[in-house]
């Protein structure tokens, strides 16, 4: 996730640009630039906050009318000035920011090395300058759309040349871009807040749509150039909504990011067979086939993926895999050898307890690989290997589409290892990338029923307690509903196997106690459905999380959730998402500080 602004009109258009892309740095902080038109395109790039790039444009000011910034979070090549983009072909002439990911990276970069290219960055962008520029033969609509045509993946372009400097040529495929109408000038974002003060008239462009964009406003075109007749879209959010992309909270704008986020993740990683393809991994098929385990480490959320991840490396390499609280294996005097893998998981990369527990790998000499979404995070720079799960930013101190980004980076992992190793077969990495590449769609049909968890939040919103159960990787997921719960709705909350509670716990279920079964693996369900009734025998009510397909469910639960049918092996992914707007709900309607709930900080930087 990146940030893209652009400007056309009458007034300079650097300061335009620069306040746009402070509104959008929650998109991406780690590097930022601009270019600005005028007789020649002048790039000034910097690494780190859009304050750097300030400092630099304060000693030499960009004079122009129109331009374009951006503002990254790094996907290839680590944070600096030369990867900062806005990128240019070799001549200076044809100028591109991007958002997102060109999957056939490495077939463009070989090609163009092989005719004499020489790149000035390890970014997937100035590719496409160099793309631009060649295809270029008078009209630059017609280079883009040549370049789009031989460029893969998921991503927003954004161009301007000298050749035709009155004008920027964008288009989007998936990666978010609107047009904003002035009087006489013309904006354009990856989204509406970052111009709104400007106008509240917006063009939204859709995937697969380019757009041409001059002071005097834009036309949007399909790819292959026919017109489109799109429709002004008057917002009338006030500031604080529109910071929120029109959500209430930035959880509730979280959640709903899901869907793109698996597809940022799979991005240019995994084929319709199945076959994964993880950049920033050294190790090779032969260190593979010698691993004996897998240790998984984390903390809180990402503990929580890695209890996913447990359990799908036991399944699909056949060798150990155990996941540690990073807090206890520090100081567990674990026996890790050198053909054990340690993966460390940290949204953030910055988790105090998890750095530090990355740290007994190079000690037992091991390798480290690291699953985080921060590029240059101090874990990443630990890591042997790295797996970034290119989430974007995450505001809310709960975390959502940065869990759903662990799992999805998880079962890539698990694919690329099980494949080294022999142990998945065609038709089942098929039939897990066919999965993988569905859900998606089958998590913005979960967020349509939202409905329904504020049903179900209605109902256990004044409970004193709440109990939530599963088996498997229904537990795992169990645990995450939990921890969701009780941190935003400081609702008392506990999760354990479902074959637990008839241990100990179900002393505390009494009449009305809310119990929350998550009931997806289908080699578990009866056990599941028993702990279910010995629930409801004490009066407990049961809200199911279950699949559409499941008609069973109804004559043991009180309410269920619904998700869409799938492999089990992937239904944690769909899974999760009720219980993340179960507990947003719930602290909804309890009136709490959903964003920053009390004692909690984003990143715990503290052992
Ligand atoms: O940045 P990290 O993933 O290392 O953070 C780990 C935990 O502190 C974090 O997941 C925490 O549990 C979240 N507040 C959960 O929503």
């Amino acid at each position: 996730m990146c940030g893209i602004m652009g400007y056309a009109g009458p007034q300079e258009a650097a300061p335009i640009i620069m306040d746009g892309l402070k509104r959008l740095e929650y998109r991406g902080y780690d590097s930022a630039g601009i270019a600005i038109g005028n007789g020649t395109i002048k790039v000034t790039k910097a690494e780190g906050k859009i304050v750097n790039l300030e400092a630099l444009l304060e000693g030499e000011p960009s004079n122009g009318k129109i331009g374009i910034g951006h503002t990254r979070w790094a996907t290839h090549g680590p944070p600096s000035d030369a990867n900062a983009h806005p990128h240019a072909d070799p001549s200076g002439e044809f100028v591109v920011v991007h958002n997102g990911i060109i999957e056939n990276f490495q077939a463009i970069r070989d090609e163009l090395a092989a005719h004499g290219s020489e790149f000035a960055s390890d970014t997937d962008t100035e590719l496409l300058a160099h793309l631009v520029a060649r295809e270029y033969d008078g009209d630059l609509a017609d280079a883009v759309r040549r370049t789009v045509a031989l460029s893969e993946g998921a991503y927003a372009m954004v161009v301007m040349s000298t050749r035709e400097p009155e004008k920027i040529v964008a288009v989007r495929k998936i990666s978010p871009l609107v047009i904003g109408l002035g009087d006489g000038e013309t904006f354009l974002a990856s989204d509406i807040p970052a111009v709104l003060h400007h106008t509240r008239d917006f063009l939204i462009i859709e995937d697969d749509e380019m757009v041409i964009v001059t002071a005097e406003g834009a036309s949007v075109e399909t790819i292959a150039g026919d017109p489109i007749d799109r429709a002004v879209t008057h917002i009338d959010w006030d500031a604080e909504q529109a910071e929120k992309g029109g959500y209430e909270h930035f959880m509730l704008k979280e959640i709903y990011e899901q869907p793109d986020v698996i597809t940022e993740t799979l991005g240019g990683r995994i084929s319709e067979e199945g076959t994964v393809w993880l950049e920033d991994i050294e190790f090779d098929d032969a260190y593979i086939a010698g691993l004996d385990r897998v240790w998984i480490t984390a903390c809180g959320t990402a503990y929580h993926a890695g209890l996913i991840g447990q359990e799908i490396f036991r399944r699909v390499l056949r060798i150990p895999a155990n996941v540690e609280y990073a807090h206890e294996l520090r100081y567990a005097d674990p026996i890790i050898g050198p053909s054990e893998l340690l993966i460390a998981i940290s949204q953030s990369g910055e988790t105090a307890d998890t750095l530090a527990a990355a740290r007994i790998a190079p000690e037992h000499g091991s390798r480290m690989l690291a699953i985080t979404n921060v590029v240059g995070s101090t874990l990443s720079r630990y890591a042997d290997d790295i797996l970034y799960t290119r989430a974007g930013p995450e505001i809310s101190v709960a975390s959502t589409k940065a869990y759903m980004a662990m799992l999805i980076a998880q079962y890539l992992l698990a694919l690329r290892l099980g494949a080294a190793r022999g142990t998945v077969d065609r038709a089942r990495a098929q039939a897990v990338a066919h999965g993988l590449h569905l859900m998606p769609a089958a998590i913005e049909e979960v967020l349509r029923r939202e409905d329904q968890a504020v049903v179900a939040a209605e109902r256990i919103v004044d409970a004193e307690d709440v109990y939530f159960i599963g088996r498997g990787l229904d537990y795992a997921i169990a645990m995450e509903g939990s921890l969701k719960l009780k941190e935003i709705s400081y609702l008392h909350s506990e999760a354990m196997p479902a074959g637990e509670l008839k241990h100990g716990t179900l002393a505390l279920i009494t009449e009305g106690v809310p119990v929350v079964a998550i009931i997806t693996q289908r080699a578990v369900y009866s056990k599941t459905i028993s702990a279910i009734q010995e629930v409801k025998a004490r009066g407990g009510k049961v809200i199911a999380v279950a699949y559409d397909t499941d008609t069973e469910i109804e004559r043991h639960a009180d309410m269920v959730l619904r998700i869409p049918e799938m492999n089990d092996l992937l239904a944690p992914v769909a899974a999760v998402v009720p219980l993340q707007l179960l507990a947003y709900h719930v602290a909804r309607l309890r009136g709490h500080d959903i964003d920053q709930p009390r004692n909690l900080a984003k990143s715990v930087t503290v052992e």
